[in-house]
């Protein structure tokens, strides 16, 4: 379990660019949560994802894992339990090692230099034979080569190789074409299932929002305005969460790249 208490991020602290992102954020995320988080450009989405990797350190409040305050450990400290995805698919591989490589980089968390033994290419090649995409055939292909849907099959089968405690998506689908995007949701969906994996994926797909996960998360100016539980957003429609958006905010949803999907 997660909880976020009080949380705050503010950029350029003390200069005349002072922006507070983060406003006071208080979640509760529990094991098996599978949320997906919307908001406006800018809401501060990926500043709360990098707040929670490691990747930002906040001003004020605590990040708590487990019963274990995280909120001031390195990034490198979390990996282990925090896995991150972004929409680049290049950003978390080697674009220059093979398939393997990266793999046993993952899966031997740095120890990677150890050899790459029968063992490990034959768990390998099982876990990739999952994704239909032909990559256990492919193990000695350098990363780089492949498409962009299967550099971002192959991050979030890393990503999840030692099965992290929280899983953070950062509109990892965005970059890529729509069925790239379509196959990618559906092994999401399959590998967070079959783990049991905590999860919260950031979308600005609204339809997407409401498909996945048990959770609904809205981000306006650095708070959350909603959070729907399964029961509530399983009957709600795009229309309906953007008038909920627009009760709750006192915004219309109008310059927003949300409305394009
Ligand atoms: N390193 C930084 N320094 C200064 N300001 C930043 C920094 N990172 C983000 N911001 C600002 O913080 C605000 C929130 O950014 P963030 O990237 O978290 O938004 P987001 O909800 O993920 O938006 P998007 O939908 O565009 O990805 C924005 O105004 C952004 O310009
Ligand atoms: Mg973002």
């Amino acid at each position: 379990m997660i909880e976020i208490k009080q949380l705050k991020k503010i950029f350029n602290q003390g200069t005349i660019n002072e922006k507070t992102v983060i406003n006071n954020i208080d979640l509760t995320i529990n094991d098996g949560d599978f949320i997906s988080l919307i908001g406006a450009n800018g809401s501060g989405k990926s500043t709360l994802l990098n707040c929670i990797s490691g990747a930002l350190i906040p001003e004020q409040g605590n990040i708590i894992l487990d019963g274990k305050d995280i909120t001031l450990d390195s990034q490198h400290a979390r990996a282990h339990d925090i896995g991150h995805l972004f929409q680049d698919p290049m950003a978390g591989t080697a674009p220059h090692m093979s398939i393997e490589e990266n793999l046993a980089l993952a899966a031997k968390s740095g120890s990677w230099l150890a050899k790459i033994n029968e063992n490990d290419r034959n768990r390998f090649k099982k876990i990739l034979s999952e994704l239909n995409m032909d990559l256990e055939n492919k193990l000695q292909v350098e990363v780089g080569l492949l498409s962009g849907g299967m550099r971002q099959a192959l991050t979030l089968v890393m990503a999840t190789i030692n099965v992290p405690k929280l899983l953070l998506l950062d509109e990892h689908t965005a970059a890529l074409d729509p069925q790239s995007a379509d196959k990618i949701m559906q092994l999401t969906k399959d590998v967070v299932e079959k783990n049991n994996l905590t999860c919260m994926m950031v979308t600005h797909n609204m339809q997407s929002a409401l498909d996945y996960g048990n959770r609904l998360l809205m981000m306006h100016q650095g708070k959350i305005i909603i959070d729907l539980n399964k029961q509530e957003k399983e009957k709600l429609t795009v229309n309906d969460l953007r008038e909920l958006f627009k009760k709750n905010s006192d915004t219309e949803l109008s310059t927003d790249r949300m409305l394009l999907v």
